[in-house]
Formats: structure tokens, sequence, C-alpha cells
């Protein structure tokens, strides 16, 4: 269901990202249309390579630069577009108002200082308080993702924690300054099994607690299952579907969803009857063309996916489409040549109205 335009915190128009690399352009990011509700936790899927990071990156307006470059969009944040705004502006909004758990909690935890120091140092750079003060704070947010002993683990370097307590230092860090948006890049997955579902109850908790909302990263549609209420599906550089999660659980549109659904091992399922998605998602730097899926897609429609693009159809309130098998011309080539490969295992109320 669409929520009120008042209850969207963000809203992505358009974004193109590209990097430009001696190889030739790698077009990650073609054109994303994306929105985030107040107090929602939105997922983010889709498989390796698939542009998660970099919409995150582009969002925070952290792409790397060279080779990055975002080339057009709007990312509207309260009203106000984070691309217009000055570099110590948007300084102001990162790590406050929306922070980021970052794919790898090594790289982005300074090995040289207590993780004190630097969850202290986050605070510092946005808020009012003294040292003791930031420590203090330090102390009770790193209580509260579950570091057990706190006030002693807070003069201890990030290589004296293990993986799954590095990522509640990182966890921390983001939260310290009350954010009202957390994007969280894969956030669990170095981790073992047990540890990660404790990563994201804590997540969870959280976002309840401090009625934040959540763009979680993943390529897990399980953690999506469990934690998300709404999921945004992507593929080379767009988003393929969008919807609440009942809904795309329930009956996804695009075959690439399908292919993604059918993926997630069922202890139920022979082995046999797990779809499975052929092919590896392209090379960006000559993507294929149109709908970029159609080379991997069982039901390519000859002369039509390859050279116009889908546009995004609102099959139902919310639940949001980019394929033919539901367009006019998707609809006027079935009716020509007859139906689309295996159109049959597509849900009958999309096709044939
Ligand atoms: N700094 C960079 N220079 C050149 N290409 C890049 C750079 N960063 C990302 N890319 C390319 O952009 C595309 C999207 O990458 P991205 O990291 O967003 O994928 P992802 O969906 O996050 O994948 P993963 O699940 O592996 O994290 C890929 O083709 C990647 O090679
Ligand atoms: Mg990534």
């Amino acid at each position: 269901m669409n929520r009120p335009p008042e209850d969207i915190l963000l809203e992505i128009n358009g974004l193109r990202t590209y990097f430009f690399t001696e190889e030739g352009v790698v077009k990650a990011i073609e054109s994303i249309d994306l929105v985030v509700y107040k107090s929602e936790t939105l997922g983010l899927v889709g498989e390796s390579g698939s542009g998660k990071s970099v919409t995150a990156l582009s969002i925070l307006g952290i792409v790397p630069d060279p080779p990055g470059k975002i080339l057009q969009g709007e990312v509207i944040f309260h009203g106000q577009d984070l691309r217009k705004l000055s570099d110590s502006d948007m300084r102001k909004i990162r790590g406050n108002q929306i922070a980021m758990i970052f794919q790898d909690p090594m790289t982005s935890l300074n090995p040289v200082f207590t993780v004190g120091d630097q969850i202290s140092e986050a605070i510092m750079l946005h808020q009012k308080v003294t040292k003791k003060e930031a420590r203090e704070k330090s102390i009770k947010i790193m209580s509260l993702v579950g570091i057990p002993s706190a006030d002693e683990r807070v003069d201890n370097y990030p290589f004296e924690f293990s993986g799954g307590m590095r990522q509640r230092v990182m966890i921390a860090m983001a939260l310290s300054c009350n954010p009202e948006l957390l994007i969280a890049d894969e956030p669990s997955t170095s981790l073992d099994v047990t540890i990660q579902a404790q990563i994201l109850e804590l997540l969870k908790a959280t976002s309840e607690e401090f009625d934040m909302s959540i763009i979680l990263i993943t390529h897990d549609m399980g953690v999506i299952a469990e934690m998300c209420d709404r999921v945004a599906v992507m593929y080379a550089g767009y988003i393929c579907e969008s919807g609440d999660i009942m809904i795309i659980f329930k009956s996804p549109y695009h075959p690439y969803t399908r292919g993604l659904l059918g993926a997630i091992p069922r202890p139920d399922a022979e082995r046999e009857d797990l779809t499975i998605i052929r092919g590896a998602i392209p090379n960006l730097i000559n993507p294929p063309s149109a709908c970029r899926f159609h080379p991997r897609c069982d039901y390519w429609m000859e002369g039509l996916c390859e050279s116009v693009l889908p546009e995004v159809l609102e099959i139902e309130s919310g639940h949001k489409v980019r394929c033919h098998i539901y367009s006019d011309a998707g609809k006027a080539w079935m009716q020509k040549h007859g139906e689309a490969r295996e159109i049959g295992k597509i849900p009958k109320s999309a096709v044939g109205k």
C-alpha cells in the first residue's frame, strides 16, 4: 500500500551513477527511483554487482570520485535535494541524520584508535558535548547494542573484538547520533549464522526504539523476509520490482524476483525444484540493451525486450514492476507471436487483461 506523501523520509528520482575507468564506463546505476517511508525497513536486494552499495554511496554523496560520478537524479531528504547541498552541509547530515554501516567493518574502523575514541569522535562531530560526556554516551550505546562490560571494552582497540562484536561497535557508532535513516550494507554476511541473527535482531529492536528507518542491503531473500516491511529488487542498475513484503513473496511479478525467490533453499523442496537464474550478472561496461535482464530471462520477447526499456508500472497500490510482460507493448507482442515462453507461470491476473 502507498503511504501518504507526508510519510516519505527519502525519495530518489532518476538517479544515475557511472564509473569512468580505464577499461571503459561502468554504468553501475542507470536509473533508480525509490521511496523510503518514515519508520520502515526497506530491503534492497539483488545479486552481487547489481548496484546496491553504489546506490547507498550515492545517497550519502560519497561515491569515490574519480572514477565515480553521479550524473543525474535527485536524492530528496526532508524535502531538500541532498545533491544540491554544499560539502559542509552534507557532512552535517551524514553520520547525524543519515548513518551507514559499511559492508566490511574492518575497513571502516581505524585500527590505531580505541573503539571508545572512535564512537566519541562521531558523537562530538555532531553534538555539543564534552569529551567526558561523549565517552559516557559511548559506553551507554555500547551496552545498548549488547557489548558486555562496555565500561571496560570502551578502551579496547578494534582487533581486540570478535567479528560479531566489531559489527556491534559499528552499529553503536552509527546509532550514536540517533539517525533518522540507517543504511545497513550487508551488516551480517561475514558473520556466522547465530551472530548474524543476533545482529539483525538488534537492528530490528533499535529501529523500533529509535523510530528509525532502515535501508537494509542484502542478497539474501531470507533476511528480507525476516526483517523488512517493503522490498526493492535491483538488477544491473535498475529497480525491477518493489512493493510490500507480503505481496512480493506471495505474487512476485518480475521474472528476476521469481528467480531470486526460487533460489531460497527450502527444507521441503527437492533440489531439482529450485529455480536457478541461469547465467550471471553482465559486465556493466557494455550491458545488454533495453531491459538488462533479457539475456537471462525465460520470458524474453524477441524484438521487444532488447530494444525498448519497459516503463515502471504500478500493478496495484505500491507494487511496481519494470517488465514487458505487463506492458501494452508486451501484451501486443504476445497477441502477435503467441504467449511468451512459460507464460502460464506468470499470475493470471497480470496477463491477458
Ligand atoms: N570504485 C569503482 N570503480 C569501478 N567500478 C565500480 C566501483 N565501485 C563499484 N563499481 C561497479 O559498480 C557495479 C555495482 O557495484 P556494487 O558494489 O554497487 O554492487 P553490489 O550490488 O553492492 O554487490 P555486492 O552484493 O557484491 O556488494 C559493479 O559492476 C561494480 O564493479
Ligand atoms: Mg555491495
